[in-house]
């Protein structure tokens, strides 16, 4: 994003020239920022241990275009579910490449989990028994919760430590992979992700030492050769103006250096390093184009605009913060608003008062911020507020990704037994 005198452009293109061709609200990505920020990951954690892959977490953005701009960087995928493994394979992403991590699995889940050929990463030991009664996976990684995790959007996405559903307990990792190991399986990896929104470097190799004690101890006893180990996402972006970023040099390094540490010190052939960002590669990358259509002067002045907790969901939920540019009016006089959706919830006034343009009024746009991880994949259709528009960014062109939701789209699925129709 930049700006244009007063006017604000995505990837050179002016956001009013956007709202005009596709309307509002509209999420727009920018795909040179999402291949520079898959980039700035790799070349920093190559760096230090060349044996590096990652996977780019679906859940955060699950465009097939842009699923296909970080496959063609080198990404495979995270999956979280089935139907996350259907999109990988959909982009041509498929075996070794995928990795599914759901969690409080259906039979479903797992049988198809294994007919998928991809790699199956089991959130509990109760799920092993459960999946040796359909089949036997080439390669399992179980996902431990080394008992610490942290985040920047606090308890609500820290995703590991005594609070958190996700993973083995610490205790239960050596039974897991021995019953694995007695039932046949012959290949493993080991995974954790347990937080998301870190923005301080030293907390990435604090969880991996945590988690390499934990699997060194299973290598040597169990004398497995763990193939990989997944450290899982978590790279953190800053939200507000004033707030610094992560120091990736700073943690890449760090991070080699405890993994080689770790495995030095329990005798392990270095197994290859795999990270499964998201946030990172679209979080900054992803703005929401919106509209201001009225404008009301009550216990306080409030913007009513068309981005409502439907559309980002992150404020309403998390109290995130994300910042709101207006459209040709960021050099004037400032004063405290209010601003909001069109839903009928008070959660949707989603800025209850922050210092924007004081002239802010009907029809100006609104560009929000760090939208790109997150939201589109979190919006919904409360209301009758249907999802909106996807757009790509290249070179000073656009592409629609995603067409606008439309009423057709809200009874899809949907059938009256005939009785009622009279
Ligand atoms: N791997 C697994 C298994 C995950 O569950 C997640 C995210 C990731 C990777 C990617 O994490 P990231 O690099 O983006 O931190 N809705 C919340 C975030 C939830 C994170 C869920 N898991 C938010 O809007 O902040």
């Amino acid at each position: 994003m930049k700006f244009v005198g007063e006017n604000i452009a995505i990837g050179n293109v002016l956001v009013s020239e956007i709202a005009e061709k596709y309307g509002t609200p509209t999420y727009v990505y920018d795909e040179e920022k999402i291949r520079s920020n898959f980039r700035k990951v790799n070349a920093a954690f190559k760096k230090y241990y060349p044996d590096f892959k990652m996977f780019y977490a679906v859940k955060s953005c699950n465009n097939p275009a842009i699923v296909n701009i970080l496959r063609q960087e080198g990404a495979g995928v995270d999956a979280a579910s089935v139907n996350e493994i259907r999109l990988a394979k959909y982009v041509g992403l498929d075996g070794e490449d995928v990795m599914f991590s759901g969690n409080f699995l259906s039979d479903d889940d797992i049988k198809q989990g294994l007919e998928s050929g991809v790699i199956f990463n089991l959130d509990d030991i109760s799920i092993l028994p459960r999946m040796l009664k359909y089949g036997k996976p080439e390669i399992l990684s179980f996902r431990v919760n080394p008992g610490y995790g942290k985040s920047n959007v606090g308890e609500y996405v820290t995703n590991a430590g005594p609070n958190a559903k996700f993973g083995i307990h610490p205790d239960k990792v050596m039974e897991a992979y021995r019953l694995a190991k007695e039932a046949g399986i012959k290949r493993f990896g080991a995974h954790m992700m347990t937080g998301s929104c870190i923005t301080d470097p030293e907390y990435f190799p604090f969880v991996t030492g945590l988690l390499m004690d934990i699997i060194g101890k299973v290598s040597k006893e169990l004398q497995i050769d763990f193939e990989f180990i997944d450290l899982g996402g978590g790279l953190g972006i800053p939200y507000r103006p004033d707030e610094e970023g992560l120091d990736l040099e700073k943690a890449a390094e760090l991070t080699s250096a405890m993994f080689v540490k770790k495995c030095e010190e329990y005798g392990m052939r270095r197994p290859q390093l795999k990270l499964e960002p998201a946030r990172y590669f679209v979080g900054n990358a992803g703005w929401i184009v919106g509209r201001v259509h009225a404008i009301k002067e009550s216990y306080k002045k409030i913007a009513g605009t068309d981005v409502g907790m439907n559309t980002l969901a992150r404020p309403a939920m998390y109290g995130s913060y994300h910042h709101i540019y207006v459209d040709g009016k960021e050099n004037e006089k400032r004063a405290n608003i209010g601003l909001c959706g069109q839903l009928c919830e008070n959660t949707d006034f989603w800025v209850k008062e922050r210092e924007l343009p004081e002239s802010i009024a009907e029809g100006d746009l609104i560009v929000v911020e760090n939208a790109g991880a997150y939201g589109f994949g979190m919006s919904y259709q409360y209301n009758g507020r249907l999802r909106p528009a996807e757009v790509l960014v290249k070179n000073g062109e656009t592409m629609l990704i995603r067409k606008r939701e439309e009423f057709e789209d809200m009874i899809r699925h949907t059938s009256v037994p005939e009785y009622l129709e009279k």
